[in-house]
């Protein structure tokens, strides 16, 4: 039996199968515990009160920028901004870095393989400023080769945005390759960690990117809480996102100015409670251990694609090596739509996604307009990818194949 299942409280008394975990990851009970303390012990709003209740807050909602800083190893604190997911903190290098520093004529360089929210931004900024989005092609197994990397990005790039694990494939993005690429072309290098900082070890420091976006949700937090790690002094040049309360230095009735890095880009009460609920599950996962989470994910991951493999109709995406899927298995069953495989899964207490993935521009460059997809994590089971495997060689009869 799995020994981390029991700290989960979702997963006892049923006998679901959750695989699900690239959408959301299920919480530990130490992150509601540690949220209803704050909420019972010190709910007040942080940052701005002078008695007793304020300033604990303030030193729970800092405590927990601390451990996302320490997580992804960010030089220092300030450099992590909380926002509410992944998809605001790239609207927010989008909206501020972007707009203010690409031209027309410029290049924005992105990969098919990115989740519309490592997309959509990108295509307001160039729309509003004029510039061009260039895409990089993976290989047939999802990678980005060398030859690729260099031949897209060029000294026209202003940005360069990059998943770090895609959602769909898998496949890890050889990130540091591709910063030093933007930088040796003048270009900054926003990367999506979306998917990797639940999974692997993440060092900003050694990927060298100039930002790096993550949400809590994904990696046993709350929702509602996510980061953004910038390099200071690019965060100090860049103008705010959001405006308002709590961001500010001095205001008069024309004009302001504003409060330094993180506080500049935090507007408006925060989610104090979700951080520290974020920083909860930061020590939780620290306590798994990053090893013990990659070795259990490979080990089911290899069972799983064997099961899959042992079934005729099942095409499985991405590469051949379970090694590099970080726990993410798309696939889909020949004649059926991945909905009604999703639907059919659930009367089996199955939880698995189906659809696009937000990821459309890779869905086209598979050939498909849908897949399903398996996603596992630590507190997953051999015998949870047995019944899964089992489960999916039948759903043709279901069907009525
Ligand atoms: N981005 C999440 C997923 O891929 C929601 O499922």
């Amino acid at each position: 039996m799995n020994q981390f299942r029991k700290d989960f409280p979702i997963l006892q008394g049923n006998d679901t199968i959750y695989f699900d975990n690239a959408a959301t990851t299920q919480r530990p009970a130490c992150v509601m515990e540690a949220m209803t303390e704050f909420n019972n012990t010190c709910n007040a709003n942080p940052l701005r009160g002078l008695y007793t209740w304020s300033i604990q807050a303030t030193d729970a909602y800092e405590q927990a920028r601390h451990e996302a800083a320490e997580l992804i190893h960010a030089k220092k604190d300030c450099e992590v901004i909380f926002t509410r997911n992944t998809t605001e903190s790239l609207n927010l290098v989008a909206y501020s870095y972007g707009l203010s520093h690409v031209k027309a004529g410029d290049e924005i360089v992105l990969s098919v393989i990115e989740h519309h929210s490592n997309i959509l931004p990108w295509q307001m900024v160039a729309r509003q400023t004029g510039a061009k989005l260039v895409y990089m092609e993976p290989d047939q197994e999802g990678t980005l080769t060398k030859e690729e990397i260099e031949r897209k990005i060029t000294d026209k790039a202003a940005i360069v945005a990059i998943g770090h694990v895609s959602n769909v494939l898998g496949v890890t993005n050889p990130v540091k390759e591709i910063c030093e690429a933007a930088h040796r072309h003048g270009a900054v290098c926003v990367v999506d960690g979306a998917q990797s900082t639940p999974h692997i070890p993440v060092d900003v420091q050694e990927i060298g990117c100039d930002f790096f976006a993550f949400s809590g949700h994904k990696l046993l937090g709350p929702m509602g809480i996510g980061g953004l790690y910038g390099r200071l002094e690019i965060l100090e040049e860049m103008p705010p996102f959001l405006t308002g309360g709590e961001m500010i230095e001095y205001v008069t009735r024309e004009s302001a100015t504003f409060a330094e890095v993180p506080e500049k880009f935090e507007a408006g009460t925060v989610n104090a409670s979700g951080a520290v609920g974020l920083g909860a599950a930061i020590r939780y996962l620290k306590r798994v251990g990053f090893d013990t989470v990659q070795e259990t994910e490979k080990k089911l991951t290899r069972r799983l694609m064997e099961g899959l493999a042992g079934i005729p109709e099942v095409t499985v995406y991405g590469s051949k090596d379970p090694e590099k899927h970080c726990g993410i298995v798309t696939f889909n069953i020949e004649g059926c739509h991945p909905h009604d495989v999703a639907s059919v899964l659930d009367t089996e207490h199955i939880c698995i996604r189906a659809g696009h993935h937000c990821a459309q521009p890779l869905m086209q460059f598979l050939g498909v307009n849908a897949t399903a997809r398996a996603s596992l994590y630590f507190y997953n089971t051999e015998e949870e990818v047995d019944r899964f495997v089992a489960a999916v060689g039948k759903v043709r009869g279901w069907l009525g194949y």
